[in-house]
């Protein structure tokens, strides 16, 4: 059984340990060792988990086997999302499952939480960014009713890549 919880600072370790080895495992193979080391430094540090745990206008949850926790979600509003174009809005900005636990509808569950959250507020829409070599996520998402409206750069390290943004709108 999985059960999604949402979480606060006193989580801050559990939730850098499960960031970094989720994030490692997605894109260990497929960046320099440099550029990872980079981004985990400058987005997993104490300091800036810290500040986005306490920000009132971000959420994260985990998703747990019994003690054990096997994924993430963060989601943001206002002004913690990361483009500020964007109002009335949600933005996943990390979906995250361990490699071991991944097909077994743990994301999807993720995704429903922050869908049941967009319809709770009234949001007009989800939004997101995936990387465009993504396969599995961008799968993911269109299955989910995703559609793209925008491509962006996402800097990792000195390597500059391409984003797919995707929105779904909610149904009031
Ligand atoms: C994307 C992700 C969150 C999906 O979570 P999940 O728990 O595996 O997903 P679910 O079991 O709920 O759903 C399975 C769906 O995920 C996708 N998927 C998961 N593993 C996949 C794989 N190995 N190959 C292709 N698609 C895959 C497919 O859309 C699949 O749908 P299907 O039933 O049509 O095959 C998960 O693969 C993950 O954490 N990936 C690494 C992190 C990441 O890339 N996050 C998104 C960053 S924007």
């Amino acid at each position: 059984m999985i059960t999604i919880r949402k979480i606060y600072l006193a989580d801050l370790d559990v939730l850098q340990d499960i960031s970094i080895k989720t994030f490692v495992e997605t894109f260990g193979s497929s960046n320099t060792k440099e550029n990872m080391n980079i981004y985990v430094h400058n987005s997993f540090n104490n300091l800036q988990m810290e500040s986005e745990l306490t920000n009132p206008d971000s959420e994260f949850y985990f998703a747990e086997a019994g003690n054990k926790v096997i994924g993430y979600l963060k989601i943001n509003f206002g002004t913690a999302q990361t483009e500020s174009k964007h109002y009335n809005s949600l933005e996943i900005e990390r979906i995250y499952v361990l490699n071991a636990y991944q097909k077994q509808r743990v994301g999807q569950q993720l995704f429903e939480k922050a869908l049941a959250i967009a319809e709770e507020k009234r949001c007009s829409y989800i939004w997101l960014g995936v990387w465009e070599k993504n396969a599995k996520a961008l799968h993911f998402y269109k299955k989910n009713g995703f559609v793209e409206f925008d491509q962006h750069i996402f800097v990792l390290g000195d390597d500059k890549q391409t984003d797919v943004m995707m929105k779904l709108e909610v149904k009031k």
